[in-house]
């Protein structure tokens, strides 16, 4: 019988994390280049993905990249994973920002997340738009053999209200949110600017592990 040799020091995967929402406006990108810097700041090596045809991610890495080093790149979605291996040895992290779509394309990225976060702002709107995001995740076995394993709803762009009741509408649709909410601020539109990423995005970063 002929063994096959394992190389020495095989390729470690990057880490793939993906932000997506089919509502526009919670806070996907956001939060997406905020958690790249804060990892690059880290040490990391980062390579953040715009599949969004609206390329405010990429927008921003033509400005901010090479300030916070990392990469930043605009990607259709389709195939991202298998070009993505690739890059195994260069990065320590993946992170895609994902459009505010259900589409082929999205869930193809969607599909092959290790950590899934899904943005909603502290109204119903958002978490009714949260339902058919929890029946794709639910339905389709590939994702929910892996992202929804490991998905988590963020409350962000909160205020005063009420959260008791949104976080139940959460675990009814079988999702399950972060404990701490990331409150509304100024200094969010900041990082636009080249600001950091501001300390109240300290309990995403921990759910990451
Ligand atoms: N925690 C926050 N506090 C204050 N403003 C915020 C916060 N998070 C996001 N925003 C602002 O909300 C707006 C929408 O954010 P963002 O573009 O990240 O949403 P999105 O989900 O990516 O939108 P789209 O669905 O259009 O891609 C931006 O102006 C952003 O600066
Ligand atoms: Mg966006």
């Amino acid at each position: 019988m002929t063994t096959i040799p394992l190389p020495a020091n095989p390729v470690p995967a990057p880490r793939r994390l993906v932000f997506w929402h089919q509502k526009g406006g919670t806070g996907k990108t956001t939060l997406a280049i905020a958690t790249a810097v804060a990892l690059a700041r880290a040490g990391a090596r980062v390579m953040l993905l715009d599949t969004d045809p609206q390329g405010t991610a990429t927008a921003w890495g033509e400005r901010w990249a090479e300030h916070w080093g990392l990469a930043v790149r605009a990607h259709d979605g389709a195939g991202l994973w298998q070009g993505v291996e690739r890059l195994g040895a260069r990065f320590d992290w993946i992170i895609v920002d994902c459009p505010p779509l259900i589409a082929a394309n999205t869930l193809e990225a969607v599909a092959g997340a290790q950590h899934l976060l899904l943005p909603v702002r502290p109204a119903l709107p958002d978490l009714w738009a949260l339902e058919a995001v929890a029946q794709v995740l639910a339905d389709q076995a590939a994702i929910a053999a892996g992202a929804a394993l490991h998905a988590r709803v963020v409350f962000n762009q909160t205020r005063d209200e009420e959260l008791a009741p949104l976080r139940q509408l959460v675990l009814d649709l079988g999702l399950r949110a972060l404990d701490a909410p990331i409150p509304a601020a100024a200094a969010w539109a900041d990082l636009f600017a080249g600001a950091p990423p501001p300390p109240t995005l300290a309990p995403l970063l921990a759910a990451l592990g």
